[in-house]
């Protein structure tokens, strides 16, 4: 359609779209590709190696598989992948300063395969890590994984929030306002927008077909963060810890199903690797 675009079209554009089972099957396989990306990081992750050898590593993979790294050249980003260090919030930019050891770092992947955007990231611990880092990390998983729970047809984005801030906040950790999950598909950054917090001025009904991501950013400090001169790096302005775990997940008639799960149980840190 072109022309004149009426309220109420505008109105339905802005809503969330509806998928239908082609596109859940396309996003089952663009989700497990990139997990398998995340799952191969796993085995990389340790002390001495650069975030860039990292990013060359998912580029590769992505490139052998028929997939594109979304990141790439995305709103002038520079890298295939992020990777945020300690207090580094998200969107930090891989370069070629080793990880040391005690680190935690979260590694995002977006691989598009087939025209289909998978969006998962996970938390890494360079060799052996401080126990607030790793407590960090469990409370971050959890809150994913309570989020995620509150995703059903007939909820709203609301639950959501309310599932990871009440049980953030519980365990003395702030959540971090400032960057939000998203609608995906063919397009990478869509409604509905995922706040991890409640917002009662913003709450969408959740309908089956819908297709978000939940990435909650927990703080063990505030939630406050500021960017970088890079335009990109966002980090905790107390300079406290902060964690972040991925899913892309999809609204059935039923529940949620998760596409982006590791074929390799590798869901959070410290893995077991199989070699
Ligand atoms: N993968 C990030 C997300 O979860 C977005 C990264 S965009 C980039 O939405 F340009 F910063 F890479
Ligand atoms: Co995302
Ligand atoms: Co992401």
């Amino acid at each position: 359609m072109n022309q004149t675009e009426t309220a109420l079209q505008a109105q339905r554009r802005a809503d969330a779209p509806l998928h239908g089972p082609e596109a859940f099957a396309a996003m089952r396989r663009a989700g497990q590709l990139t997990a398998q990306a995340l799952d191969l990081l796993a085995e990389h992750v340790r002390p001495g190696v650069t975030t860039e050898f990292l990013d060359n590593l998912v580029f590769d993979f992505a490139q052998s598989r028929g997939a594109y790294p979304a990141p790439l050249l995305y709103r002038g980003y520079p890298k295939a992948i992020c990777t945020s260090i300690n207090h580094v919030v998200c969107h930090g930019i891989p370069n070629d300063k080793p990880l040391r050891e005690g680190d935690v770092v979260n590694i995002d992947v977006t691989l598009i395969l087939d025209g289909w955007h998978g969006d998962s990231s996970r938390m890494f611990f360079v060799g052996e890590v401080p126990r607030r880092a790793q407590r960090l990390c469990d409370i971050t998983y959890e809150a994913l994984l309570r989020g995620i729970g509150a995703v059903r047809p007939g909820g709203s984005t609301n639950e959501i929030g309310a599932a990871i801030q009440s049980f953030a906040e519980s365990e003395r950790c702030s959540v971090v306002r400032d960057f939000c999950g998203h609608g995906l598909g063919r397009v990478f950054h869509d409604a509905p927008t995922i706040l991890h917090y409640v917002e009662p001025s913003y709450n969408v009904p959740l309908k089956p077909g819908m297709l978000f991501t939940v990435e909650p950013m927990i703080n063990l400090g505030r939630p406050h963060v500021k960017v970088l001169s890079d335009g990109w790096t966002a980090v905790t302005r107390d300079r406290s810890l902060s964690a972040q775990f991925e899913h892309t997940v999809g609204v059935t008639e039923t529940g949620v199903e998760i596409f982006t799960l590791s074929p390799k149980g590798y869901d959070k840190p410290p893995y077991d690797i199989v070699r």
